[in-house]
């Protein structure tokens, strides 16, 4: 496995591959990160992955600073994985002095994670785009983990006519349910027993909504089966799968999407209904 540091490692690199699938991560690797890899490798295309925990997507209060970074277990997991390049790109490489150009994101970004973190989508928008630019692949995976954020790349891609398809890889999850996710290792043990809640609820509520009960008494209950297991809901929310917008009745595609808090802890995850 090639690493890049620097534009002229990452030139270098570059010239002998080819086309490649692309998997951009913030780092701290987990199985789910593992699985947008394996995706790319069975497409038959050499993978590069890139390692930057993106400043701009954080909101000031946000956990920019105590963000998981483990560089030397996630260039081995990356190495193991088959990997071909690993792209590494410092803050001063991805935001120079002049730097002077940010995307502004409407449509899909605009409610649920959108509201709850100003600029959240502008950063990732803005960051997204320019690891395309760098490392030019022809493919690049995303996790639906974070459904919102397939959307929003998706959409950005479309408006700026990127030469890149975006692949969806489906979320991977731990036995009981509960979707990998970096955060997960801030739980308390208590908060890790009741945090396969969050998905045994949508799952529940998905298959009320499909056997036709009422949506907004279901997300009502939802939202008050969250609460009794210790958390506390942000959204719980149908929408039209790919402009993100609420539906009250069901739509194809649709999906069931949600965010919560637990203990310090904010829990993402979604699922399709119908
Ligand atoms: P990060 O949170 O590191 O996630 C990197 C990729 O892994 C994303 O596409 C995410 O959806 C995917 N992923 C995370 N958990 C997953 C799971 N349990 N199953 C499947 N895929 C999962 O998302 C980001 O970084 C950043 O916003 C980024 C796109 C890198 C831009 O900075």
């Amino acid at each position: 496995m090639i690493i890049a540091r620097t534009f002229e490692e990452l030139r270098a690199a570059r010239a002998t591959l080819g086309s490649i699938g692309f998997v951009p991560t913030m780092g701290a690797l987990h199985e789910g990160h593992l699985s947008l890899i394996e995706a790319a490798k069975t497409a038959g295309l050499p993978v590069a992955a890139s390692i930057f925990v993106n400043p701009t997507q954080f909101g000031p209060r946000e956990d920019f600073a105590r963000y998981p970074r483990d560089e030397a277990g996630d260039l081995a997991k990356l190495e193991e994985a088959g990997c071909a390049l690993a792209w590494l790109p410092t803050a001063d490489i991805m935001y120079p002095p002049h730097d002077s150009t940010h995307i502004q994101m409407a449509g899909p970004a605009l409610h649920w994670e959108g509201a709850s973190r100003p600029g959240h989508f502008n950063g990732v928008a803005t960051v997204v785009a320019k690891l395309f630019g760098q490392l030019r692949p022809q493919a690049a995976y995303f996790g639906e983990k974070d459904w919102q954020q397939v959307q929003v790349v998706s959409r950005m891609v479309a408006d700026l006519v990127l030469p890149v398809e975006i692949v969806p890889v489906p979320t991977v999850r731990e036995a009981d349910g509960l979707a990998l996710s970096s955060r997960n290792r801030y739980l308390t043990a208590e908060e890790r027993r009741a945090a396969p809640r969050l998905y045994a609820t949508l799952t529940h509520a998905a298959q009320e909504i499909v056997a036709g009960k009422e949506v907004a008494a279901t997300l009502h209950h939802a939202r008050h089966e969250l609460a009794q297991a210790g958390m506390v809901p942000d959204y719980v929310a149908l929408v039209h799968a790919q402009s993100l917008e609420a539906v009250s009745g069901l739509v194809h595609p649709a999906r069931l999407i949600a965010a919560a808090k637990l203990g310090h802890v904010r829990l993402l995850d979604n699922l399709p209904v119908g």
